[in-house]
């Protein structure tokens, strides 16, 4: 169960390598010396140094396999996830941004992303529903985009995988009210992790422990939808009006 400020006693990272996972991971820790959180990830060398890093800084953790192009394993990861007992608080975190020119013109990239981004969250939030509603509490942080809020000629593969995914995870917060389970909609704008770390800084780029903070004050607030930086509600309102013929001379 949370405790009372609403700090998880068990944290699920699905995406157990993400930076901003990873620093959501840390600032709960700074809150609650107890908690456990379960990294689930490919095996590799990225994710045991992950677990390393966690555990010399007094964290429980448990390392599960996920492959979110495995649809047929996602069972199996949930299953495991669960099996140290409740799950308090999951954040899907997983996703790729690709090449933004190959994504639209390689049959496979385009399938990677539509994949990572879209299928397999929606197919792992129905299992954490589900899960989740048996254990009659419980919440869950979907990492999405403002890419995905106004789809950009520059990024729309990876925009559009996110505003798929984004419609989902609103959709199941309203069919979950009540329940017990609720869901948080993150849309961070540029976030300088490893996913962008061959990229040119944006305007209003954030770092992933300013996520993780407004993560872990979105989740103690009960909102079901944060944008960080949180101007970007107030720049999106605005973008999303833009007609086309003007937005696509923006330079981005
Ligand atoms: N960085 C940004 O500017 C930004 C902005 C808005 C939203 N986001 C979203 O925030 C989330 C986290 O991104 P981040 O910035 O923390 O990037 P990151 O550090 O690159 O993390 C991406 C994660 O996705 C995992 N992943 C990719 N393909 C996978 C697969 N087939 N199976 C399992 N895991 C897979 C990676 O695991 P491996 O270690 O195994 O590769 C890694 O853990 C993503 O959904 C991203 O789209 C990021």
């Amino acid at each position: 169960m949370m405790d009372a400020t609403a700090n998880p006693r068990t944290l699920l990272l699905l995406g157990g390598t993400s930076d901003i996972a990873l620093a959501i991971a840390r600032a709960y820790a700074a809150e609650s010396p107890a908690l456990d959180v379960v990294l689930a990830a490919r095996p590799t060398a990225r994710r045991a140094a992950a677990a390393a890093a966690l555990r010399a800084e007094g964290v429980g953790v448990r390392e599960v396999d996920f492959d979110a192009r495995a649809a047929g394993t996602h069972a199996a990861t949930i299953e495991q996830a669960f099996a140290g007992g409740d799950v308090d608080l999951a954040v899907v975190a997983f996703g790729v941004l690709g090449d933004a020119e190959a994504a639209w013109q390689d049959p496979e990239q385009a399938l990677e992303l539509a994949e990572v981004n879209y299928t397999a969250p929606v197919h792992l939030g129905v299992m954490l529903a589900n899960r989740m509603q048996a254990q009659g509490h419980g919440r869950i942080v979907l990492l999405s985009s403002v890419a995905g809020e106004r789809i950009r000629r520059s990024n729309f593969v990876y925009g559009s995988t996110k505003a798929g995914v984004d419609g989902f995870y609103r959709g199941l917060s309203e069919a979950l009210r009540g329940s017990g389970v609720g869901v948080l909609v993150v849309r961070p704008g540029f976030v300088k992790s490893k996913m962008t770390a061959d990229l040119q800084s944006a305007p209003l780029a954030v770092t992933p422990e300013q996520v993780a903070a407004e993560v872990v004050e979105g989740v103690r607030t009960q909102r079901t939808v944060i944008w960080v930086p949180k101007l970007f509600q107030l720049v999106m309102l605005v973008l999303r009006h833009i007609p086309q013929a003007i937005f696509r001379k923006l330079p981005f």
